[in-house]
């Protein structure tokens, strides 16, 4: 049986879709909204329903053969898994945004408010710019309003967030999509099932 960890919320149902369409349908999906851990034996697959930024956990420590996460939380957590494969869902960007009138004072250390303190780190490290981070777990665009940080680094994807909050993008950082990742000894143990899901997806996606 072949066990995937899913992000719960919208990107979970679209990797689902996605999933679903190479032999991986899974009914009991549909049946119960509580239920964390969803199974068809006639498909041999078991669905673990995991907060977004912790699929990468599950996988990592093989609680999950594989599962669907973000570059972003990738590139943070640089968690001991295999990158898989581009599903170019869930396309947004990482960006540093300011208020709309924010100007930039390089005498003063930068104060940061962002959930991905070990990209921000690096990405102002490479600037040479000296950075104090303030770690938030949501909310991010509150922390320039409140006067709380200068700036924010975090997930852009309409824009409506920071728009409605009179924020803007001042550099975007890195695009970032979804990832199919698998434990390292799951590739080897079950490297059949997962090369073949793996080329059946590029199929999909090439569609
Ligand atoms: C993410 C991100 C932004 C928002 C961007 O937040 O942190 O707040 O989405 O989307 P937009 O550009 O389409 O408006 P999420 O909904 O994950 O909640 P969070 O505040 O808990 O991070």
């Amino acid at each position: 049986m072949l066990n995937i960890a899913l992000p719960k919320g919208r990107l979970g149902d679209q990797v689902y879709t996605l999933f679903s369409q190479i032999g991986f349908e899974c009914a009991a999906i549909y049946e119960n909204d509580r239920k964390l851990v969803l199974e068809s034996p006639e498909n041999d697959v078991r669905y673990l329903l995991v907060k977004p930024s912790d699929v990468a956990i599950y996988v990592e420590y093989g609680a999950a053969d594989v599962g669907v996460v973000g570059k972003d939380i990738l590139l943070d957590a640089n968690p001991d898994v295999y990158e898989l494969l581009d599903l170019g869902i869930g396309k947004c960007r990482l960006a540093v945004a300011g208020p709309e009138d924010y100007q930039e004072d390089r005498e003063r250390v930068l104060r940061v408010a962002t959930k991905f303190s070990t990209v921000t780190k690096k990405y102002y490290s490479s600037l040479n710019r000296e950075i104090e981070i303030i770690k938030l777990n949501g909310s991010i665009e509150l922390a320039p309003i409140l006067g709380l940080s200068d700036v924010i680094v975090d997930i852009v994807e309409s824009g409506k967030t920071l728009k409605e909050n009179h924020l803007k993008v001042l550099e975007t950082i890195i695009p970032i999509s979804a990832r199919l990742i698998a434990n390292r000894s799951s590739y080897l143990f079950k490297n059949d099932v997962i090369s073949k899901m793996t080329v059946q997806l590029q199929e999909v996606l090439a569609k």
